[in-house]
């Protein structure tokens, strides 16, 4: 499914969970499709990817992470990577410097591609996005339903409080809200921490990034809901890390 996307609209998508937005693609799949044991992870995880998994002390993380993984890897080798194996691509997450997660990176044979990459998981499912890096930086997320507590509505600007208090059911309206959040935030951020309160992202207004109205670097902006969450994908110029230091990126166990 081709769409263009040059608006901020929500254009929920009528069937799966999968789209090609231009040059970005998305995939969706749920965890319970995939196969995601140890000899999974040795099928499809590069070396260093296999040590992270294997350091992991919870199954579930191990589980989520692998199957990042393999949904990125399957959507990689059925387009330009064709000729690789999955054990030769290198999906790297983890900051060197400040030991907390950064954009994924995907090297071959230590060089660095470029491609945006983005994942996002829940406890049922994995949804990702791949751009061209010269063009595009990519972020999604997928929120469960009923993921999304009581202890993070402070986070509501006072323009989103109004948008969910007007909308027809809250909760679902507080979980959209918080995929387009961070789903900004995957695609928007320099090198800075989430901060969910310094980004608004109220459907038919324009989106604003610790303080700046987004339009010009917003590219495409969709949200849709597939197996039980809401997924969001936001689109935006290529975002680089403003300290060159933190582009440098390793995988480690969370
Ligand atoms: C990136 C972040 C915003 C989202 O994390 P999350 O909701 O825990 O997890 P998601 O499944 O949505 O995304 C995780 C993936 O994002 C990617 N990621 C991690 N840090 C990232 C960053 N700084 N920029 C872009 N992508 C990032 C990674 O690929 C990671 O998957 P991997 O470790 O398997 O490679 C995280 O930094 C964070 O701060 N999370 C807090 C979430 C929270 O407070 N939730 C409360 C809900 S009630």
């Amino acid at each position: 499914m081709n769409h263009s996307c040059k608006s901020t609209d929500i254009e929920p998508f009528a069937s799966g969970g999968d789209n090609a937005l231009n040059s970005v693609h998305t995939r969706y799949a749920a965890l319970r499709e995939l196969s995601l044991g140890e000899d999974a992870a040795r099928a499809w995880l590069s070396q260093p990817e296999l040590a992270a998994y294997l350091a992991m002390r919870s199954v579930s993380r191990q589980q989520t992470f692998l199957a990042g993984r393999i949904v990125l890897k399957r959507l990689l080798l059925g387009s330009r990577y064709g000729g690789r194996s999955a054990k030769e691509l290198l999906v790297e997450s983890r900051s060197v410097m400040r030991g907390h997660g950064e954009r994924p990176v995907l090297s071959i044979a230590r060089v660095e591609q470029p491609l945006s990459l983005s994942i996002a998981h829940s406890d049922l499912g994995v949804l990702v996005a791949i751009g061209d890096a010269t063009t595009t930086s990519v972020g999604v997320d997928v929120v469960a339903q009923g993921a999304i507590k009581q202890h993070v509505a402070w986070t509501f600007t006072a323009a989103e409080r109004e948008w969910i208090s007007a909308a027809r059911d809250a909760t679902s309206a507080s979980e959209e809200l918080w995929a387009r959040k961070e789903a900004f935030y995957k695609a928007c951020q320099r090198g800075e921490g989430f901060q969910p309160a310094a980004i608004e992202a109220v459907p038919g207004r324009p989106p604003r990034y610790s303080g700046n109205v987004l339009t010009a670097e917003l590219l495409c902006l969709q949200t849709w809901r597939v197996d039980g969450h809401v997924a969001a994908l936001v689109v935006a110029t290529p975002r680089p890390a403003v300290a060159q230091h933190n582009s440098q990126v390793k995988t480690r166990a969370a």
